[in-house]
């Protein structure tokens, strides 16, 4: 399984498993399958409220806890200390597991104390409840107040990030400060497959449009994917796209898709452009 390395000790699986929104018995059920089929990164939130299911398939599996690279997230309205340890707390019981791989804060606060909240996921991370920390949904400025400002040693930002949405300024940021950047949404939901230009380049390789739109994410410096898949079949083509070839002609093609098409705008979202 192709892997990515970040700064302060992240290394993770390139493809990983989304969990939103399957919950319950369908989402140990697709989680246990993911890990028999090769799967060792799992990305879950507090917010998605399945961490008790994602638990339930690491217990159920053979595989080792310890080859599993797990991400969860706490809320954007558990930020202050008390609530913020009070999150990992209720994830780790959930999960089973005495440390996660990667803690995000899952969306900027509403008034918040910035400071104080990145001072406690630093400490969080220093008392080893999580081997890493990072940040998601996080606009340039903040991301560069919190790694530049407050210093806190990032391991990776997780936003959205697909063929039909332009992410070159995070993503350039967070190359130069040694970040990964993991790409949530990264079939925008079906809509990357439905371009005709991706259907094409698919055809030409003998490969899903899915997979065009995975691989080229994954051929790009320090990006990972975590596509959401319940079924065996879009499991296993997806961890597949890594065999996918794809050539320059096949990204200029890419490249020239409308990238402002993005999928994910709650009304708690931050103005993206701050
Ligand atoms: N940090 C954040 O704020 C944030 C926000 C949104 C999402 N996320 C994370 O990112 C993960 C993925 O994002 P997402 O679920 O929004 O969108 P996505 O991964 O772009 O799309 C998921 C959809 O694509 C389908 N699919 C998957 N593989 C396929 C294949 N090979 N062929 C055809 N269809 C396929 C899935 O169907 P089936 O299930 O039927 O296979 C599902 O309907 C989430 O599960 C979550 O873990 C994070």
């Amino acid at each position: 399984m192709h892997r990515l390395t970040s700064q302060h000790g992240l290394d993770m699986p390139a493809i990983g498993l989304g969990t939103w929104p399957m919950t319950g018995a369908e989402c140990t059920r697709a989680v246990h399958q993911a890990l028999e089929l090769g799967y060792r990164h799992i990305d879950t939130a507090t917010a998605y409220d399945n961490e008790a299911a994602v638990g339930q398939a690491l217990r159920d599996s053979p595989v080792a806890r310890e080859q599993i690279h797990l991400t969860t997230k706490v809320w954007w309205d558990r930020l202050t200390p008390t609530a913020m340890r009070q999150s990992l707390e209720d994830s780790l019981r959930a999960l089973g597991t005495e440390q996660v791989d990667l803690f995000h804060i899952h969306w900027p606060g509403k008034d918040w104390d910035l400071a104080r909240s990145i001072d406690t996921l630093v400490a969080l991370r220093d008392e080893g409840k999580a081997r890493c920390i990072g940040v998601a949904n996080f606009p340039l400025g903040l991301l560069r107040q919190v790694a530049e400002e407050l210093g806190a040693p990032l391991s990776a930002i997780q936003v959205e990030y697909h063929a039909l949405l332009d992410q070159q300024p995070l993503l350039d940021y967070a190359r130069q400060h040694g970040m990964a950047l993991t790409a949530y949404t990264p079939l925008a939901r079906g809509r990357v497959a439905e371009q005709q230009v991706i259907r094409d380049i698919a055809a030409k390789h003998g490969a899903l449009p899915s997979q065009v739109a995975l691989k080229w994410l994954l051929d790009q410096d320090g990006v990972a994917v975590i596509p959401k898949a319940s079924s065996e079949h879009n499991q296993l083509s997806n961890l597949a796209a890594l065999q996918v070839q794809l050539d320059d002609q096949d990204r200029a093609l890419i490249a020239a898709l409308p990238k402002d098409q993005r999928v994910v705008n709650p009304e708690f979202a931050p103005d993206w452009n701050s």
